[in-house]
């Protein structure tokens, strides 16, 4: 398109909106089941488009806004077992992790550094190497979807600098041995860090209402900086990642000093200058709305609704559910169907699912009801039967994880 030389009628530019959007999905439809993001949380909706105008990358001038970011990384900090952290909401977890690996990197001053994580790690630590010039080590996962601990121990060398741990996997929800991880990264004096990007809004209210969640957080020693991302089960309106660091000392190593901006000298320990202090005044104000009590009801009606999901799926014939979910993600393979027949079919009906090697990932998240996971069922029936219907002597695909 050219950018046309008259000006247009807002009502006229509206309308053209409108129209050019209709193509996407939307949250309220209940047919996005493969996201990791949300409707943002109505009182998050009012306070961004209020506050629009703040940039906290000129602190200076919005020592309001700064307050309030340094009163949700302590509440995040008591969250996840260290009211002392410090940190930032930054553009998502992307940023988050690769903030965590400069960290690292920084501090080890190591040339050449390598950096272990589970294959089931997000790609967002792949892209960060890269641009920090860092190695990625990859090591396998037990039977149980989780980094295997005795191979991360033989994968250590004199040029690795740090450990990465998952507390939610992208693909499946699962917690990594964390525990142990931060034994390992003690021992050898290596950086730790946790992606708890989606796990980190889940697990502390799991723990509250009972659930059995391992140590995943700073109460372990080795643990340097966690991931946890308010625009994912925190509801918050994107972008809202964020980063934690242990203390004042990690995150100083990658602190920028910036001298000449309007609200004076500052520094800035993010990737981007310029940011939304929307984006943080959203969340402050979610964390004062919902509090743990708000959060611990709406992942208790997620995970009523996994298990419901997880019941239906083990009664359809030739699918089965990857693993028992850990939290709200669900995985969903074959050994009967080529899966990706599955997601296919899913697909041309609608459903926004998220296909991985071999298995399709369900996430439940708040603006799933009830009534969506039905319709899915019932899709989800029709589809099995279909492709369970063979040609005589036809030999199905198989699928594996
Ligand atoms: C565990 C984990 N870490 C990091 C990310 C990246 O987050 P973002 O897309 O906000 O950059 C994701 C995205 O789903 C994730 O699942």
């Amino acid at each position: 398109m050219k950018l046309q030389n008259k000006s247009l009628p807002q009502k006229t530019v509206l309308k053209e909106l409108e129209l050019k959007l209709k193509k996407d999905f939307t949250f309220t439809s209940g047919k996005i089941l493969g996201s990791m993001c949300s409707e943002p949380h109505p009182i998050a909706r009012r306070v961004y488009v209020r506050y629009l105008e703040k940039n906290l990358g000129d602190s200076g001038l919005f020592p309001g806004v700064t307050e309030l970011e340094k009163e949700i990384v302590q509440m995040l900090g008591t969250l996840l077992s260290n009211p002392a952290a410090t940190g930032h909401i930054v553009t998502g977890g992307t940023e988050a992790n690769t903030l965590a690996l400069w960290a690292a990197k920084r501090l080890s001053k190591k040339k050449n550094g390598e950096v272990i994580i589970p294959v089931s790690a997000h790609c967002s630590f792949d892209k960060a190497a890269d641009i920090l010039g860092l190695k990625i080590v990859k090591v396998g996962l037990n039977s149980k979807f989780q980094v295997d601990v005795a191979a991360v121990k033989k994968r250590l060398n004199p040029n690795t600098i740090a450990i990465v741990g998952v507390a939610g996997t992208t693909g499946l929800g699962v917690v990594d041995p964390i525990k142990e991880l931060s034994e390992i990264a003690l021992e050898n004096n290596l950086y730790l860090h946790v992606d708890a990007a989606f796990g980190g809004f889940v697990l502390p209210f799991l723990r509250e209402l009972s659930y059995s969640v391992p140590d995943f957080d700073f109460t372990l020693p080795g643990v340097c900086s966690i991931t946890i991302d308010p625009h994912k089960m925190g509801l918050a309106p994107i972008p809202a990642g964020g980063i934690l660091f242990r203390n004042e000392e990690i995150k100083k190593a990658v602190a920028w000093k910036v001298p000449y901006l309007a609200g004076g000298e500052t520094e800035q320990a993010t990737l981007v200058g310029t940011r939304s202090g929307a984006s943080v005044i959203a969340v402050w104000a979610l964390l004062r709305h919902l509090g743990v009590e708000g959060y611990r009801r709406i992942i208790n009606r997620c995970m009523r609704l996994t298990w419901k999901l997880v019941d239906e799926i083990k009664g359809i014939e030739g699918l089965e559910i990857v693993t028992e979910p850990v939290m709200n993600v669900v995985g969903l393979k074959s050994k009967v169907f080529d899966i990706r027949k599955v997601a296919h079919e899913l697909r041309i009906k609608g459903w926004a699912i998220s296909l991985f090697p071999g298995h399709i990932r369900v996430v439940v998240m708040p603006h799933i009801r009830w009534g969506h996971i039905e319709h899915f069922i019932k899709d989800l029936k029709e589809i099995a039967k279909k492709l369970g219907v063979r040609k005589e002597g036809e030999v199905l695909a198989v699928s594996s994880i």
